[in-house]
């Protein structure tokens, strides 16, 4: 049996704007990439890097976080700070020798669900490209 890589997607999304555009794109019947799973937060400004890492170390195969676009944090400025945390943790994953490309940053208004489908989408694609994570890989050979 051909064992069919299906890459694993976390998706850190803010309840105010990408979350309710994930919530529009099923109510319009788009489709996006089933390999999505969310977690919802108040505020992106609420991540840290250490959950973006986390989430690799548990096995995404690619991780993104959703929030406001500029200057419509709820919070004012958490998707700034969520922003400059991707920033940090893509040079740590490059430090760890992973692909940064497994993580992202993207600014979705509440009304904008094909953007949220195009983003599930191209993290998804992008994780097909690279491969999965070889950290999961490391964990599963250690159990
Ligand atoms: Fe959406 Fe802050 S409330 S990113």
């Amino acid at each position: 049996m051909v064992d069919v890589f299906e890459p694993k997607v976390v998706a850190f999304c803010c309840h105010y704007c990408a979350y309710s555009a994930a919530d529009l794109a099923g109510s319009m019947r788009l489709e996006y990439a089933p390999n999505v799973r969310i977690v919802k937060l108040m505020c992106t400004g609420r991540v840290d890097i250490i959950h973006l890492l986390k989430a690799f170390e548990d096995g995404a195969d690619a991780v993104y976080v959703a929030g406001c676009e500029e200057g419509a944090c709820h919070f004012l400025e958490g998707n700034l700070r969520a922003k400059q945390k991707v920033a940090i943790a893509k040079r740590l994953l490059k430090e760890m020798g992973l692909e940064p490309e497994r993580l992202e940053m993207f600014h979705i208004s509440a009304s904008n669900a094909p953007l949220f489908a195009k983003a599930a989408n191209e993290m998804t694609e992008r994780a097909r490209k690279l491969g999965p994570n070889p950290l999961k890989k490391e964990i599963v050979k250690a159990k």
